[in-house]
């Protein structure tokens, strides 16, 4: 196993010991996604990323068994989608991703986007009674702006503990971040390295070089040294080991800076037509 330290774990006011660096699965399916889960585990890695969405429960469960790391080694999350986000049909759903991916309990569930055609308030009632049943630890939202978060805190009973945004050093969210910290979740980065853009910024490249590290190694250590979580995915096995070593070096605050100045306008990457809300 690699000496990371993935136990840095950002608090939150849910108490959800949420680790830092996880294995995003967007995309990947069938063998090639038990395989790269299965090889992560391994390595080190202690928290996997899956959604409904994704048809790939089954396959992260396949991985997650044959890694031979002990369950309560691995801190797993997984999304209802927003068709799914109904009072009855998301328990019914809950229950099904249980069962997709072979265990007991869902370390943490996302309402994947908001759901304009569902009330908001029939999803929170629904998720919290699927937290209250024991079959998730600990409930979140994804790609929602902040509007829609202060009105999901005032319709649940149970805490969010994590939203997952999208976030890079592309895009700006300095409004959804403060935010999320005023409610004291977590963050969690996805598409943390722009889906490979970052390979190749002149300015990264030159942070990298300085480190003798990858561009995807140091803007994922920006994330992490800024406290959010990120969850770079990939589909190759040599690359599992370079985006978990992250937590072995430091960046000077010139460096935090500037790569905190490579925000532009229209960078989003992810906007799910059907679902996307008005961003902040
Ligand atoms: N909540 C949401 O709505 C939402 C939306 C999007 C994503 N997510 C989650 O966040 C995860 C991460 O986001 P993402 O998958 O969209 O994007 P990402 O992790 O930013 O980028 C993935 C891409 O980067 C490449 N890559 C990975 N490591 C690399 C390295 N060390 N060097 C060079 N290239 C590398 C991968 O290619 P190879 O496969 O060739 O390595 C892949 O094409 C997802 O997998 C998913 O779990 C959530």
């Amino acid at each position: 196993m690699l000496q990371t330290n993935t136990a840095a774990m950002p608090t939150n006011n849910a108490g959800a010991a949420i680790p830092q660096l996880g294995l995003g699965t967007w995309q990947l399916r069938g063998e090639l996604c038990a395989t790269i889960v299965s090889e992560a585990l391994r390595l080190g890695y202690t928290h996997v990323d899956t959604a409904q969405g994704y048809a790939n429960e089954e396959a992260v469960g396949e991985g997650l068994r044959t890694s031979g790391v002990g369950r309560e080694r691995v801190f797993v999350t997984t999304k209802v989608q927003p068709q799914q986000m109904g009072d009855g049909d998301l328990q019914r759903s809950v229950t099904g991703s249980l069962k997709k991916l072979g265990i007991g309990q869902i370390d943490l569930l996302l309402l994947h986007w908001p759901n304009p055609a569902i009330p908001l308030a029939d999803s929170i009632r629904a998720l919290n009674e699927v937290k209250r049943r024991g079959l998730v630890r600990h409930l979140g939202l994804s790609n929602f702006t902040t509007w829609l978060l202060d009105e999901a805190w005032r319709l649940t009973t149970e805490p969010f503990a994590a939203e997952q945004i999208e976030f890079h050093p592309y895009i700006e969210q300095g409004k959804m971040v403060s935010a999320l910290r005023r409610h004291g979740m977590s963050i969690i980065a996805y598409c943390p390295i722009a889906l490979g853009r970052v390979i190749g910024d002149p300015v990264i490249e030159a942070i990298a070089a300085a480190h003798n590290r990858s561009a995807a190694q140091v803007t994922l250590r920006w994330i992490v040294q800024r406290g959010l979580v990120a969850i770079p995915r990939t589909s190759k096995i040599e690359r599992l080991a370079q985006n978990l070593a992250v937590f072995d070096f430091s960046l000077t605050d010139a460096e935090m800076a500037s790569m905190s100045a490579l925000t532009r306008p229209g960078s989003r990457l992810v906007n799910e037509p059907q679902w996307v809300p008005e961003w902040d």
